[in-house]
């Protein structure tokens, strides 16, 4: 079967790629051949034994869209997306990547017949209620933010294609991914990368939260991981619900300060102080940090690994990487 990945030039998409290259094959199914699509021009994976495609466009152009799924598609990994602060920043790109770009995938998935598994990726962005909320499969989304409110929009385009038989929809609610390899993006929660990464460059970080804060974070391996669990899972154990919560981890920015110390010592940790930031105060504030997580688990979504060993896993799979990008 085909595997498409939309987002395939950027973070997830690049690590997503690169496991199913050394897997070959997802669940029972071989891996034939991949899609890469991307705005800016994405990278076949080292180590692929089956072709892959590398495609640029815009996911919310019909024609571009079209290219992207056939008869033979079988699971289709949607990460294309504005993230938090750009969204919030550029309106009307926002909804035309998030939702518009959302929609016309899943009208080409539509048209192809193929009814692929579709794996969405939505966001704790959804919710609200920040650091007192504790969100459980019942929680109503009630997004305080434009990407959240474009991402539970999305997830009721996946529950309503699935229902209707178009797709086999799944919608993975990721967690704040840490740490991201590379520069700082225009994500509000940036920082929570930065603090864990800029201290291992030589390079000074700043807090824009006090370190009583509370995040729900998701290493990259983990993450990797759910996408790759939700790409194969018996869609009827879901029922009509297609969303999940998967299992982050709940930290503090002291307990992020203090894994910090740790491994990096005392000189890693005083590159890092507390700059105020207004602005991505009041996005990231909304945010829970909170969640039970028991359906994902009996889903089988994996439990995630302690604090430090997601610091020493950025060390050991992305440092140096980040590294040559900087120069
Ligand atoms: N990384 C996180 O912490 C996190 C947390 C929750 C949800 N998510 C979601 O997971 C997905 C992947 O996240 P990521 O961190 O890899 O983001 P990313 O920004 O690294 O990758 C997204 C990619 O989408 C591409 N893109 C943007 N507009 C496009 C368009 N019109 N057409 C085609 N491609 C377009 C970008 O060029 C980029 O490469 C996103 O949907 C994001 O919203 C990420």
């Amino acid at each position: 079967m085909r595997v498409t990945i939309t987002g395939g030039a950027g973070f997830l998409g690049r690590k997503v790629a690169g496991r199913l290259a050394t897997m070959g094959k997802l669940g029972k199914r071989d891996i034939t051949a991949m899609t890469l699509f991307d705005v800016a021009e994405p990278k076949p994976p080292a180590g692929a034994a089956f072709p892959v495609a590398c495609l640029t466009g815009d996911i919310a152009d019909p024609a571009d869209a079209a290219r992207l799924v056939d008869a033979g598609t079988g699971v289709v990994i949607h990460l294309a997306a504005v993230v938090s602060a750009q969204a919030e920043a550029d309106f009307d790109l926002g909804w035309h990547v998030n939702l518009d770009g959302t929609r016309t995938l899943l009208e080409a998935c539509r048209a192809s017949g193929a009814k692929p598994r579709v794996v969405f990726t939505s966001s704790v962005a959804t919710f609200s209620g920040g650091q007192e909320a504790v969100i459980d499969e019942a929680t109503r989304p009630v997004p305080g933010n434009s990407y959240g409110a474009q991402k539970a929009a999305g997830e009721l385009l996946i529950h309503d294609y699935s229902r209707k038989g178009y797709i086999d929809g799944v919608s993975l609610r990721l967690p704040t991914v840490v740490v991201r390899p590379g520069r700082p993006n225009r994500a509000a929660s940036s920082f929570a990368s930065s603090i864990l990464r800029e201290p291992f460059l030589g390079e000074e970080a700043f807090l824009p939260v006090p370190e009583s804060f509370a995040l729900w974070i998701a290493s990259p391996r983990a993450a990797t991981d759910w996408l790759i669990h939700a790409a194969t899972l018996d869609g009827k154990a879901l029922g009509l619900d297609r969303g999940i919560n998967p299992p982050g981890l709940t930290v503090t920015v002291r307990d992020m300060m203090e894994v910090l110390q740790s491994v990096g010592g005392h000189a890693a940790m005083r590159l890092v102080s507390r700059v105020e930031d207004k602005e991505v105060e009041a996005i990231v504030g909304t945010w829970p940090a909170r969640f039970r997580d028991a359906r994902a688990k009996a889903l089988g979504f994996r439990a995630h690994e302690g604090l430090e060993a997601l610091v020493r896993a950025f060390l050991e799979d992305d440092l140096a990487e980040t590294k040559a990008l900087r120069g």
